[in-house]
């Protein structure tokens, strides 16, 4: 039976991936989190519980501090690596850099190594921040960063991991390929993100802190489509077919956008929470963030040239989903 590394089990992204493989492929996980997420929240144990309540096992490691000789003595040979874990999210808090490169850079390179070390294909998780403010007029495709254009500090660890892994495939070290995720959203999701923290505060009646301009809009893209599109690439990898080489050779970019290609408006969001809650919202207009982009917007070509075509999902009745499952939940 193939062996699948997932890391960042324990999150929004890595639960669900873990969950959904279980359920459609006959495979054996073996997940890795630090449980210390960016931002703490009981939705780390909730989510543990759960995977432990199907039989999932979390092993606890810090990637940045573990060698890739270490890994290998603690898990064995793995057929493939789905590396998530990382701290997520534009804002990092000044003097949390390095935290920030300790598990998004360090970990990475990491896992990067334990893949040489195994001769095991990466997928990783990047992050639509890199293209910084492009995605405000249009659409951006992946070869659109000749340059880097993000703003911050997380979208500089994601860009670095996107280099260090192309210069691996280069060498011919490790194959891979990084998914540019847009603002992905859905049940025992992040408190920290916009779809979830509205839906808290306004069922708190607490102000809702916008920044920048209800105006800015996000390429809002349902976990759904995350799990199809992961779904579809592990199993072409543990096929031994080429995927990963004609990903790469389609554009000169070991990266694909994972992002659902509609951006919505931050005040459209809102609207469709306060409609669904049938309660008002308590807003207030603040500076923009520097880190933060003003509008993010995924050209899905070279996806749809690689995977295979998505459900259309529509993004009111998925948000109505997941604030169904927060009034369960709470
Ligand atoms: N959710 C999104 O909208 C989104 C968008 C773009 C990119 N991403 C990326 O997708 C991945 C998953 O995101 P998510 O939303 O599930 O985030 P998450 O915070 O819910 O999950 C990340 C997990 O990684 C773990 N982790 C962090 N550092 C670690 C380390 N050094 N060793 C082991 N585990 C560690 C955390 O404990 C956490 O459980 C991340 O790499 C994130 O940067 C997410």
């Amino acid at each position: 039976m193939k062996r699948i590394l997932v890391t960042g089990a324990a999150g929004f992204i890595g639960f669900h991936t873990t969950l959904a493989l279980k359920k459609c492929l006959d495979v054996e996980l073996i997940l890795i989190d630090s449980l210390r997420p960016a931002f703490e929240s009981p939705m780390t144990s909730t989510r543990v519980n759960i995977l432990s309540k199907s039989g999932h096992k979390v092993v606890v490691i810090n990637l940045a501090k573990c060698s890739p000789q270490e890994l290998q003595t603690q898990i064995g040979k793995v057929d493939l690596v789905i590396h998530l874990a990382a701290s997520p999210g534009v804002r990092v808090p000044l003097g949390d850099e390095s935290v920030y490169f300790e598990n998004n850079v360090l970990g990475f390179t990491n896992i990067l190594n334990f893949c040489a070390l195994l001769g095991a294909p990466l997928v990783f998780a990047s992050s639509s921040s890199i293209y910084g403010d492009k995605g405000q007029s249009g659409p951006v495709p992946e070869a659109s960063m000749q340059t880097y254009t993000g703003r911050g500090i997380y979208a500089l660890a994601k860009w670095t991991n996107e280099e260090i892994s192309r210069l691996y495939y280069n060498n011919g070290y490790v194959k891979s390929v990084g998914l540019r995720f847009f603002s992905v959203y859905g049940k025992y999701g992040r408190p920290d993100m916009a779809y979830y923290s509205f839906t808290q505060r306004i069922l708190e009646g607490v102000p809702i802190k916008i920044f920048g301009s209800n105006d800015h809009r996000r390429d809002f893209t349902p976990i759904e489509y995350v799990l199809a599109d992961l779904l579809f690439l592990v199993e072409k990898i543990l096929k031994n077919d080429s995927i990963l080489d004609r990903i790469y050779e389609y554009d000169g970019s070991n990266t694909l956008n994972i992002g659902a290609g509609q951006p919505v408006r931050i005040g459209s969001l809102l609207e469709v929470i306060v409609e669904k809650l049938g309660k008002s919202a308590i807003f207030e207009l603040s500076e923009l963030i520097p880190e933060e982009s003003t509008g993010t917007w995924s050209d899905n070509n070279k996806r749809n040239s690689f995977l295979s075509p998505r459900l259309d999902l529509d993004f009111k009745e998925q948000i109505g989903h997941f604030v169904d499952w927060y009034l369960d939940a709470k």
